[in-house]
């Protein structure tokens, strides 16, 4: 298979000084989803991440520890590879700068530069801020300190290499400014002409102030300044110099995904070495947001981590891969949130995607004993579903093709949506009663699988574990890890005649108590949104409503509205707001007190603004209305069954 088309993507390698938290999982996960969907576009992928395991930092770390540095970051690196195992990082290679390997490419490369007149000595003096590896002139500080991280830096006078970069400049600009794609998005572009125009000066390249590093061959006493050795890693793990029919079939590389904290060193320092060492540039640097949390950007120096070990334990890998992906639109910064997570995955995967599913399953099984029926003619609803799922096709694979996660997941859910409606719209229920109308029962049906296969392969990039548990309830795939990308454009390739076999909910429904109770256990919960209709319904079916006993404790007019009442109401120790149309038959002040009846599941709707969290029941004819309560004093928050 040696003329299959080729891509070499690549995550920044990480500096081991402290464990990884989900700001390194974000771009780590986000490389693999554009792994995994080029794999399924028959590309020839190699994926690479690692660690960066030299520079000052990292020797203080560990000699504040009492260690000796492979060893301290010899166990902080086997926890990468841990976590990456645990997000199902499909990586090809993970490469250590510490190796062999990567010593002998830095030196060559080094070498090549400096025999070229590149690299020269002379003397350095300058401000470095080591939790960066960065050197600043005085006038880039501000305030004195360093212009990325605002923390002190350190005056250093030393004799050192220099990298004649500055020579370089006309040669880089001109390359960004004839390669639109080189530097995406377009913003961060924008920002380094500037920079590169602003003035570009030479790079000191070598310290002698401490030694965790690789030593310059005909230097001695001098080591490698880390970001030279750092971004060789790129050209050592395809073989540079080793393996040189690998090297040309993967160089140069066709996405350097990074943070934009290093989008400079990536797109002025990477390049202008390359040009000095002859070779091609990267097609494309890549550089992403800043995921944050409340308190600002989320740093293992400041100490404000999440640990996304301890998530993906708590709510499983697909939905923080989802969550990640969704939340960081294009290029912006984000805010992560353990709550905000919890709503995505209630409602993005449990009530929209994890109930078409299971509506699908749960309506073939009772309608058509668990075999996928085939469709007959199709009408004007079917069609325009049909529509939907080949421009979603076309619109997810071109979103991604941007690396634009957010919004490929955007478009995914759209059809989703639009599957969910179709459901409401079609009735399947109402079909079942009535013979002679099987055949359309058969299309609505048989559509809403073809939906699930076509949203299960476009998905899978995003949540690897899904088309295999969707798998075992409905056998769409023969091998669903192995899945065609392309098989998604088509509808109609599902065979009518497979068995579906009903089982958990694909994605219980989190209890938003587990924050409050400060990570317990998450508690499944029965799913939302069951369909509307006269259908008869199972008991199943039933348990699905969440009745509960509540205690109205307030009770007031809404204002502006003659029929409505808001109600706050005790449901055990949670409060909610009911808003309930019954100002015309009870005063606020009859009600309060009152233990009634509320489905607690109901998904929240907005009253005149006011969010109502529930309903409370209530019989009816013309001219009277009746709230339901209890006849026996029992607790609020008791479900009712
Ligand atoms: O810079 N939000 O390593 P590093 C989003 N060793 N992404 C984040 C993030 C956040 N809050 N925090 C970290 C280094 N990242 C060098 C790289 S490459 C030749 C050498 C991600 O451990 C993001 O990709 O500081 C960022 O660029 C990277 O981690 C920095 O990792
Ligand atoms: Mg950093």
């Amino acid at each position: 298979m040696g003329d299959r088309k080729t891509f070499y993507i690549t995550t920044p390698i990480y500096y081991p000084s402290d464990n990884l938290h989900i700001g390194h999982a974000y771009t780590t996960v986000a490389a693999d989803c554009l792994a995994r969907f080029k794999r399924m576009q028959g590309y020839d992928v190699f994926f690479l991440t690692g660690s960066d395991e030299h520079g000052q930092k990292i020797e203080r770390t560990a000699r504040d520890k009492g260690m000796d540095p492979l060893t301290y970051v010899d166990k902080i690196v086997a926890g990468f590879e841990v976590l990456w195992d645990t997000l199902m990082i499909t990586n090809n290679d993970f490469i250590r700068t510490t190796e062999k390997r990567h010593e002998k490419v830095v030196q060559e490369i080094f070498q090549k530069v400096y025999a070229k007149g590149d690299i020269y000595k002379s003397e350095y003096e300058g401000w470095y801020c080591t939790p960066c590896e960065a050197f600043w002139t005085e006038r880039q500080l501000v305030d004195g300190k360093c212009p990325d991280c605002d923390r002190p830096v350190e005056l250093m006078k030393e004799e050192s290499y220099f990298f004649a970069m500055s020579k370089y400049a006309d040669r880089l600009l001109k390359h960004i400014e004839e390669h639109p794609e080189f530097i995406q998005p377009e913003s961060r572009r924008n920002e380094m002409i500037n920079f590169i125009k602003s003035g570009l000066e030479d790079l000191c390249v070598s310290r002698t102030t401490f030694q965790w590093g690789i030593p310059i061959p005909f230097a001695p006493g001098h080591v490698i300044y880390v970001w030279f050795d750092a971004l060789v890693n790129y050209l050592t793990a395809i073989g540079y110099g080793q393996d040189e029919e690998k090297f040309n079939k993967y160089w140069p590389a066709d996405v350097h995904l990074v943070g934009k904290d290093i989008v400079r060193f990536h797109t002025v320092i990477w390049p202008t070495i390359l040009m000095a060492a002859d070779l091609p540039l990267p097609k494309q640097v890549f550089g992403h947001g800043w995921l944050m949390l409340e308190g600002g950007k989320m740093s293992k120096s400041k100490g404000n981590v999440v640990d996304p070990m301890i998530l993906v334990d708590r709510y499983g890998v697909d939905a923080i891969r989802y969550y990640l992906l969704k939340e960081l639109t294009y290029g912006m910064d984000g805010y992560y949130s353990e709550e905000m997570l919890v709503n995505r995955i209630n409602s993005d995967l449990a009530n929209d995607l994890g109930n078409l599913i299971s509506r699908t399953i749960g309506m073939v099984d009772r309608y058509c004993g668990g075999t996928i029926p085939a469709a007959g003619a199709s009408q004007s609803l079917d069609r325009e579903l049909i529509e939907l799922a080949s421009q979603t096709y076309q619109d997810a694979g071109r979103y991604l093709e941007h690396l634009d996660f957010s919004a490929a997941l955007g478009s995914i859910w759209k059809l989703i949506s639009r599957a969910n409606k179709y459901i409401d719209e079609s009735a399947p229920w109402l079909l079942a009663r009535d013979d002679s109308r099987r055949e359309r029962l058969g299309s609505v049906l048989y559509n809403l699988a073809e939906t699930i296969r076509i949203t299960t392969i476009l998905c899978a990039p995003f949540m690897p574990t899904l088309p295999g548990r969707v798998n075992r309830q409905i056998p769409l795939f023969a091998d669903p890890e192995k899945l065609d990308w392309n098989q998604a454009g088509t509808w109609g390739l599902l065979q009518p005649g497979c068995q579906v076999t009903k089982g958990a909910s694909l994605f219980p429904r989190i209890d938003p108590k587990v924050l409050e109770e400060g990570g317990d256990e998450p508690t499944a919960q029965p799913e939302t949104a069951a369909p509307a209709g006269k259908e008869s319904i199972s008991i199943e079916d039933f348990a699905r409503m969440e009745l509960r006993v509540a205690e109205v404790v307030a009770a007031e007019k809404m204002k502006k509205a003659d029929k409505l009442l808001v109600l706050k109401v005790r449901l055990g120790d949670e409060e909610r707001t009911i808003v309930a149309g019954i100002a015309k038959h009870y005063a606020p002040e009859d009600l309060v007190g009152k233990k009634i009846v509320v489905v607690a599941n109901l998904q929240p709707a907005k009253l005149r603004g006011v969010e109502s969290q529930g309903m409370l029941l209530a019989a009816s004819n013309e001219d009277t209305v009746s709230i339901l309560t209890i006849d026996r004093d029992l607790p609020s928050g008791c479900r009712i069954k």
